[in-house]
């Protein structure tokens, strides 16, 4: 074991973009478990957009990240040393464990992982939060029907690849939105959309018109914006409008830009509604195991953009997701 403990701390709340001096690298000591606990060595840190709101001192599903606190994350740690029944040395677990080196864990909100069926990374994407984001935020929230038309916004990212592949393994018609023509053929020649619209490039709300001729019966939105305006020109009756997320808000210092189009849900005898994957927890089980059956079977291609390093180059990775940097899940491993 290392003598120190690198952890990345938070150092002041960004305005605007974060910078780099909001961030503290930090050298903390090693700790030992103690009774009841499980010490682990992390392996793989999941990036998400979301920890870009964690760090606002506002009310939200969570509570801020405080000032000197260690930067919230979910990863999948290797354990190291145990005085917990249910983990031994050699498990890997998931949860929430921070940006750090090393963990000491109760083992609250942590699951042992089985990593001979699919690697860390999986667990923190098509078999983790994202993927269950998209299982539910279609399935439940959307009440996707077969055969419907679905847009999906953020279409090339974790939640969005797997949400997209999702209604295609359901029968659907699925436009995707990503930026880039890259990400746009990836969409259509690898993942089996049926179009996909550069938002880059592209008059979005015309690309609509044309890839979604009779109306989009479920708007899955992970951008917000201008986006989420043109898709609502483009509804079909009872339509449903998924807000999951709104990246490109996430960095305003100034107010949200709310959609000017929102009378469409009235004309439409639509519906929009938001959603907290946390409170699906006690359905993840299932979810994981139908998304596990979709990849085997190979209706659900696992996209995974991994950056190896250390826990220094936390800040710069998590800059990635605002820059459109990453292709599927965002993880950086430890190495
Ligand atoms: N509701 C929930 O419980 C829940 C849970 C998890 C995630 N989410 C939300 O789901 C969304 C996707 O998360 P993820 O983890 O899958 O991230 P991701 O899509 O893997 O990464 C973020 C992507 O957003 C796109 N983006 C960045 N800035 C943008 C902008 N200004 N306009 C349009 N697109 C932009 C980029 O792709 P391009 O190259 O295509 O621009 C980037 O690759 C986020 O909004 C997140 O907050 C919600």
């Amino acid at each position: 074991m290392s003598a120190t403990n690198r952890q990345i701390r938070l150092a002041a709340r960004p305005v605007g973009e974060v910078d780099p001096e909001d961030w503290e690298h930090c050298a903390g000591p090693v700790d030992e478990p103690g009774p009841g606990r499980f010490a682990g060595r992390t392996r793989a840190i999941s990036l998400d957009p979301a920890m870009r709101g964690w760090l606002d001192d506002r009310p939200s599903y969570l509570p801020p990240v405080g000032i000197g606190e260690v930067m919230r994350a979910g990863s999948v740690i290797e354990v190291t040393a145990s005085d917990h029944p249910d983990f031994q040395p050699g498990d890997h677990v998931v949860g929430t464990f921070g940006v750090q080196e090393y963990v000491v864990s109760d083992g609250r909100g942590a699951m042992k992982i089985d990593t001979s069926l699919a690697p860390p990374s999986t667990y923190l994407g098509a078999l983790g939060m994202p993927g269950m984001t998209a299982y539910f935020g279609l399935l439940d929230v959307g009440a996707l029907k077969d055969g419907e038309t679905v847009v999906v916004s953020g279409a090339a990212g974790a939640v969005g690849t797997i949400a997209g592949q999702i209604a295609k393994a359901k029968g659907c018609r699925v436009v995707g939105i990503a930026g880039g023509p890259e990400k746009c053929a990836m969409l259509t020649d690898e993942l089996g959309f049926d179009a996909a619209i550069d938002y880059r490039a592209d008059d979005v709300r015309k690309a609509l018109r044309r890839h979604a001729p009779d109306g989009i019966d479920v708007y899955f939105d992970n951008v917000g914006g201008d986006i989420l305006d043109a898709a609502l020109t483009r509804l079909a009756m009872h339509a449903r409008v998924v807000v999951c997320g709104a990246i490109s808000q996430y960095n305003n210092d100034t107010p949200v830009k709310g959609p000017s189009n929102y009378l469409s849900l009235l004309v439409r005898r639509a519906r929009m509604e938001g959603f907290v994957v946390f409170d699906y927890a006690d359905r993840y089980a299932q979810a994981a195991r139908d998304i596990a059956a979709w990849i085997a079977d190979g209706r659900i291609k696992v996209k995974e953009h991994i950056v190896q390093g250390s826990v220094d180059d936390f800040p710069e990775t998590l800059q990635m997701l605002f820059r459109g940097e990453n292709v599927g899940k965002l993880v950086l491993e430890l190495v």
